[in-house]
């Protein structure tokens, strides 16, 4: 038996709306790590960029000349996702704390993100579970993460699905970042003590980047994507009236997920 396709979230395309208005993308990602001691569960945040629902990214004119120019293509049109995604730097602790196993803080995969979206007015918090996959190598994280987000991709077209890869969606991700933002994957390990010098001479600040297969930089470049299991949006546009909706994505076993709408009181 297969597994049905996730149903389409009802609150994507307004997610989607707000965040094409709004002049900012950026949000808060919070991730569950361990103290020092491995005892208790601590929060951590900080603020990361949208980069889209997997696996369509906005892609900048340059990113697709620069993938057609160096032989990589584009992947066809196969997938569409209610899953969030974003890049980030495999030396830096988030990724520690999502991958299981990775690290000694990794306290599971659960994370929440928060937007505020000021110019539309609302607040998304946004409940799920995050996978981190580029791994050059590949391996057993690489496959599970990759697991993790097939379960969340709906098949838009069987045209060319065979010709679909991982490693050319992820190329699309780091293609998408200028010359000068990919060469901050070859960066000094970030986090890490200025008064210590990298031994590896090929990390170095404010490096530009042209080739997309720049072996430094591709070992270091990731793509986190995060499968949404609860949305609430907190609408504040009229502070006389505000307005709360959660979304909750049910499994019971028996029947295929669904999407349960609630409105709340504020
Ligand atoms: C506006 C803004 C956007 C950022 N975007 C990202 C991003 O997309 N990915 C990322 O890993 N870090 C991003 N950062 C840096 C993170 O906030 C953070 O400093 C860094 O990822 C290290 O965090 P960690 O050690 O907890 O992993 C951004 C910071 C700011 C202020």
């Amino acid at each position: 038996m297969t597994t049905p396709e996730p149903p389409k979230a009802p609150w994507q395309d307004l997610l989607n709306g707000h965040l094409s208005q709004n002049s900012s993308s950026e949000f808060t990602l919070t991730t569950v790590a361990y103290d020092a001691n491995k005892k208790r569960h601590v929060p951590r945040a900080r603020v990361c960029g949208f980069r889209g629902f997997f696996p369509s990214p906005q892609l900048h004119p340059s990113a697709i000349d620069a993938l057609k120019a160096q032989g990589d293509g584009l992947n066809p049109d196969v997938y569409e996702s209610d899953m969030i995604s974003f890049t980030t730097d495999v030396r830096m602790e988030k990724v520690g704390q999502i991958q299981p196993g990775s690290s000694e803080s990794d306290a599971g995969n659960e994370v929440e993100m928060v937007f505020w979206l000021k110019d539309v007015g609302s607040q998304w918090r946004i409940k799920g579970v995050a996978f981190v996959i580029g791994d050059q190598d590949g391996g057993g994280v690489e496959d599970e993460a990759r697991e993790g987000i097939q379960r969340g991709l709906r098949v838009r077209s069987e045209d060319g699905r065979e010709k679909w890869t991982w490693e050319r969606q992820v190329t699309t991700y780091f293609a998408n970042h200028t010359p000068i933002l990919r060469g901050s994957f070859k960066s000094p390990s970030p986090g890490h003590p200025k008064s210590q010098a990298p031994q590896d001479p090929s990390l170095k600040p404010g490096q530009e980047v042209e080739d997309l297969h720049d072996p430094t930089a591709r070992k270091n470049f990731r793509v986190v994507v995060v499968r949404p299991q609860e949305v609430e949006r907190l609408d504040l546009s009229d502070y006389k009236n505000p307005a709360r909706w959660t979304w909750a994505l049910t499994d019971d076993g028996k029947q295929p997920e669904r999407w349960e709408e609630a409105e709340l009181w504020p």
